[in-house]
């Protein structure tokens, strides 16, 4: 009898405050998450084996894993440049390359995507948008040797907003293509120390940014505000009870210094692009800050809310507990956005 080869692959998001790994399954058209753990990390010399930890203390079915980049190490641009085919523009990008990379072109791995089908915005007539990302190769050498020695398969290796945003595909699927190619909207996910704002047009991601501001600082205006310890502050912020209005206004300016940012990269992009960001969409542990999707909505003038990115994905019960998952749901955009690519495999 003819069995239908089962293919897996494991998002290993290596966070600065935790690790998540979701290993999800193609069944026909739908994606089951047959694999799921998660542990906070301690200090950076833990990483390895707070990951191995995760691996181990959880069931997977598989050695495949990809992972994500993501810092100053990481480049990511989207430049105009002239209309051309494919072939002919991964040769131009290499002299155009060093006019946007502040690395030694030599010491980096570089990619490129054209979007030919885009017109109008800042684009001349003979002009296309390319979308040129570029890492140091120091970086992916650090992840693959990291993976390696703990006996898995790396296997491709992508960048934390782009996940975020092809996890956002997964949970949208037709309804991002039923909707108006021109509609915007951004995706923030606020994690420890960074915030991702990936800006979608026409289901594709046209503009994203790291910002050094998340739930960490929100603990740390807690602590600085209210007088508390770091420990203690961390245990406000998630259950802040009758403080709630005082946690509030301690947060407050680091939620306005983040909102600036934010505000920053929409009146880039709508200047560029020449059209609004009509929604915003919230994930990440630093989401979870009860009254932040209300105060943002308010002060990006903007409906704003929070995704779950396991809508619609079907969790094996026998392997992955349900219960963490739905509670942990809004920090695993990132895991599952890079899981998601067991589709290419
Ligand atoms: N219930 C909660 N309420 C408020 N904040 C929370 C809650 N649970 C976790 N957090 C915060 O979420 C952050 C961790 O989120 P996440 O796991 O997305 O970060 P990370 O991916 O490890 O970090 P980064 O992406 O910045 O490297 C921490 O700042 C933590 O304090
Ligand atoms: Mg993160």
């Amino acid at each position: 009898m003819l069995r239908r080869k089962i293919k897996s692959l494991i998002g290993l998001d290596v966070g600065t405050h935790s690790i998540k790994a979701v290993e999800l399954t193609r069944d026909g058209y739908n994606f089951v998450m047959t694999g799921y753990g998660q542990a906070e990390v301690v200090s950076e010399d833990e990483r390895p084996d707070a990951i191995l930890h995760v691996l181990r203390e959880s069931v997977f079915h598989t050695k495949r894993v990809v992972t994500a980049v993501y810092g100053k190490s990481v480049i990511v641009r989207y430049l105009s440049m002239m209309r051309m085919p494919d072939e002919d523009l991964r040769n131009a990008i290499r002299f155009e390359a060093d006019k946007y990379i502040p690395f030694d072109v030599e010491e980096v791995v570089m990619d490129c995507q054209s979007f030919p089908e885009e017109t109008g915005g800042d684009l001349g007539e003979n002009e296309m948008r390319v979308l040129l990302v570029a890492v140091k190769r120091a970086l992916i050498d650090d992840h693959v040797s990291l993976l390696n020695g703990l006996g898995l398969q790396p296997t491709m290796i992508d960048v934390d907003s782009f996940a975020v945003g092809n996890a956002f595909e997964v949970v949208q699927g037709t309804n991002l293509e039923d909707q108006d190619p021109d509609r915007a909207i951004a995706l923030l996910d606020i994690g420890a120390n960074k915030t991702n704002i990936n800006i979608f047009r026409g289901g594709t991601s046209r503009f994203t940014r790291e910002v050094y501001l998340a739930g960490d600082d929100f603990t740390h205006a807690i602590s600085k505000r209210l007088g508390h310890d770091l420990e203690t502050a961390e245990r406000l912020k998630r259950d802040p009870g009758d403080d709630f209005e005082q946690v509030m206004e301690a947060v407050s300016p680091a939620l306005d210094d983040l909102a600036n940012e934010v505000h920053l990269s929409f009146d880039y992009f709508e200047n560029q692009f020449d059209r609004e960001v009509e929604e915003v969409y919230l994930s990440g542990g630093g989401a979870r800050l009860s009254g932040l999707d209300q105060t943002l909505e308010r002060i990006l003038n903007r409906s704003t809310s929070l995704w779950d990115p396991t809508e619609g994905i079907e969790i094996n019960e026998s392997s992955v507990d349900a219960e963490a998952v739905r509670e942990n749901a809004c920090q695993l955009a990132v895991a599952i956005g890079l899981a998601s690519r067991v589709q290419e495999l």
